[in-house]
């Protein structure tokens, strides 16, 4: 582990989303070093190679891997597309670099544009982000007139536009075969993978790179500092930074640039903490897909092997914490429905299995349930993980059983009170 640099994004003197802070420091140089010819596309992944970047996206797939597969692709027509669908509860990281950063994230999609010779490039953005998307076209609009995009790039020949595309309003519409076939006017339904992975089978099924925005912010830092300097901050297999959204039960919810691996009590106590004398009680440290993780699992280190190592995950970084007054009941079955909501429907074991286990989880929580029925919800999470053309069941599966695992007691309070025991104390009948 490298020093603590707290925050490791630039920070810009004045507006932060105009261009001339950004080119004081060094803005879009590593654009200009690349469209010159001074790099070669070749150069350009093996340093993203080098660097061990991993998409921040959720999965943590190498990034320099997925450049590579598209730029040496037999099939010469290829698309870009930067994904800015953001919609997962917990998460809104992409939306503030969307909106103080757009020209590091323009950077970032000029260069793998550029490096896997797309044909057409587009960032697919969540229709909600307004303010977001306008800070985006002003910024589109500046790099426009100063030559770094549009036709004839810096008088190198090189034609290349950014084109946005507004989102479906989905979570689902955010997997990213999902959100190839919503901009294909279908409905965003994930494809069945293997063998329908962009890389291969994409836009138009012609090889298209897909990158979610935090990575694509990376991109122009670690070509201008170099693969080690990149290296050199957080662990060494998961090297950078990360950027957390942290909400919930803290004094100070927002976005903390830190390193990849930093203790999870560090990031709690830099949110500044529980609020008014509570203690932690359980946290997900990626999000409602991955489990939860409980007040004695603080000293974890947030990254993407140490998280699964713990049997658990990072995600996209959704910090979302959970203080001693919450029901977890009732945490488990706000995100069950929201999982039943969002199911796209596409996959039978998906569709029914979100309804069951939200129907199961509200029968639980309302004071309900049996002991059969904690039952029937373990059942039910071992016959749907796995399946479906996407992990959003699986995600659904994993929230109930970690909850009954590590809550389970309070599962049977509610069995055996025949009522919510949080709703009550708050009611002042106990
Ligand atoms: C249900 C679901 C929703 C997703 N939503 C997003 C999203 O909003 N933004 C995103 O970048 N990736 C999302 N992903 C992951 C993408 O499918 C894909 O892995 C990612 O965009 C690749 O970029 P990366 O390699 O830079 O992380 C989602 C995945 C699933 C299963």
């Amino acid at each position: 582990m490298s020093a603590m640099a707290s925050v490791v994004l630039q920070k810009l003197d004045g507006a932060p989303w105009d261009i001339e802070p950004y080119l004081r420091l060094g803005g879009y140089e590593a654009w200009r070093r690349c469209v010159k010819n001074e790099v070669s596309r070749d150069d350009i992944v093996a340093e993203i190679k080098r660097s061990g970047l991993r998409g921040r996206g959720g999965a943590g797939f190498p990034t320099g891997t997925k450049w590579d597969k598209v730029l040496h692709h037999r099939v010469k027509e290829r698309y870009f597309v930067c994904n800015a669908g953001e919609h997962e509860p917990g998460t809104f990281k992409d939306r503030y670099l969307l909106k103080h950063y757009p020209h590091h994230l323009l950077e970032g999609c000029l260069i793998a544009a550029y490096s896997v010779e797309s044909k057409a490039s587009f960032i697919y953005i969540n229709h909600e982000y307004e303010e977001e998307r306008d800070s985006l076209e002003k910024a589109i609009e500046e790099a426009k007139a100063r030559g770094l995009m549009g036709k004839d790039v810096l008088g190198t020949g090189v034609d290349l536009e950014l084109e946005l595309f507004s989102g479906q309003g989905s979570y689902v519409a955010g997997e990213e075969t999902a959100m190839l076939e919503s901009m294909q006017g279908r409905p965003a339904m994930p494809r069945q993978k293997p063998p329908f992975y962009p890389t291969d089978f994409g836009l138009y099924g012609k090889p298209t790179l897909v990158n979610n925005v935090e990575t694509l912010c990376n991109v122009p830092r670690i070509l201008r500092n170099g693969a080690g300097w990149f290296t050199g901050i957080g662990t060494e297999t998961c090297p950078g930074t990360m950027l957390f959204s942290v909400s919930g039960a803290v004094d100070k919810p927002g976005i903390y640039e830190m390193p990849m691996g930093t203790p999870l009590r560090r990031l709690i106590e830099e949110a500044g903490g529980v609020p008014g004398g509570r203690k932690v009680k359980a946290v997900f440290p990626g999000g409602p897909s991955f489990a939860m993780i409980t007040a004695d699992q603080l000293d974890l280190h947030m990254d993407f092997d140490s998280l699964k190592k713990a049997g658990t995950g990072l995600g996209s970084a959704g910090v979302m914490v959970v203080d001693d007054a919450t029901c977890l009941v009732a945490e488990t079955l706000r995100y069950s429905e929201f999982f039943k909501v969002e199911s796209c429907g596409q996959c039978p074991p998906c569709r029914m299995g979100t309804i069951n286990l939200a129907s199961l989880m509200s029968k639980v929580e309302r004071g309900e349930g049996t002991q059969k029925d904690l039952d029937s919800l373990l059942q039910l999470c071992g016959f749907v993980k796995g399946t479906g053309y996407c992990t959003l069941v699986t995600g659904a599966a994993v929230l109930v059983q970690s909850s009954l695992r590590l809550f389970r007691q309070e599962y049977e309070e509610h069995i055996a009170l025949k009522r919510c025991p949080y709703q009550a104390v708050a009611a002042g009948v106990d």
